[in-house]
């Protein structure tokens, strides 16, 4: 199937999913990239933290609890390994790609510090946007779409997918965040919506707590309205 060409003035687009666990992002993203490259568009698939060979590993100390008696990161060494990730990952990943003008899709981007870092973990959205833009590490995506889901549900299909993956000790793969409590859950969801309003034009919320093709024809629909020329 022939698609329009990209608008010439484009570098490349920057497309994330963001939400809380569970909410459906891995999914969705793997979807999209999917459909793009089955149209014959170059595709990155790629996420935070991780996304590079060093960016798994801040993602491994990020999101694996150490075993006792190791202390926990702290609030302030969390927040600068998701600046670090970011940083490499920008230069490594994302930035050549938009350059090569291809459909970067990232499984999580700025806004998951906003919202957990910022909003959360208590650092202030603003505070951490002004922080990026000194670092010069202050770049938007062109859309995000948010899957808007009650972290509890997020929740029990994470549960859902552990015991799907096997008896041994499922709950061993919990990582540091789904092992918070039920205030730091809806403190994150408190932070998207946040964002959406203070983004309107460049976050989509969509609705996300029906089964999985429904979602995906939501993310279609957003994207057609944004990017006419994306989608077959
Ligand atoms: N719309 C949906 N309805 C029901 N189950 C879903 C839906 N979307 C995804 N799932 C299932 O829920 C689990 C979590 O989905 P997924 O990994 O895509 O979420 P995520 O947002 O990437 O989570 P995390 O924040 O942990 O990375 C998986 O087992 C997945 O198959
Ligand atoms: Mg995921």
């Amino acid at each position: 199937m022939s698609l329009p060409r990209q608008p010439e003035d484009r570098v490349g687009l920057l497309i994330s999913f963001e939400g809380v666990d569970g909410s459906g992002k891995t999914t969705q993203a793997r979807r999209l990239a999917e459909v793009l490259r089955q149209a014959g568009r170059p595709v990155v698939l790629t996420r935070e933290p991780g996304g590079t060979p060093l960016g798994e590993q801040f993602r491994r100390i990020l999101l694996q609890p150490p075993p006792p008696p190791a202390a926990s990161l702290t609030p302030r060494a969390e927040l600068f390994l998701y600046l670090a990730d970011r940083a490499q990952h920008w230069q490594e990943v994302v930035e050549p790609a938009l350059q090569s003008r291809q459909v970067v899709i990232s499984d999580r981007f700025i806004d998951s510090t906003l919202a957990y870092q910022g909003v959360a973990r208590g650092f202030g959205i603003e505070t951490l946007i002004e922080v990026h833009q000194k670092l010069g590490l202050l770049r938007w995506p062109d859309c995000t779409i948010l899957l808007d889901v009650d972290p509890r549900l997020g929740l029990q299909r994470k549960r859902r997918q552990a015991q799907a993956a096997g008896p041994a000790a499922p709950l061993a793969e919990w990582s540091r965040f789904e092992r918070e409590d039920a205030a730091f859950h809806q403190a994150v969801a408190e932070g998207y919506r946040r964002l959406a309003d203070m983004f309107p034009g460049r976050i989509v919320v969509v609705p996300a707590d029906a089964d999985p093709d429904t979602v995906f024809q939501r993310v279609q629909a957003a994207l057609r309205q944004k990017f006419p020329w994306l989608l077959p």
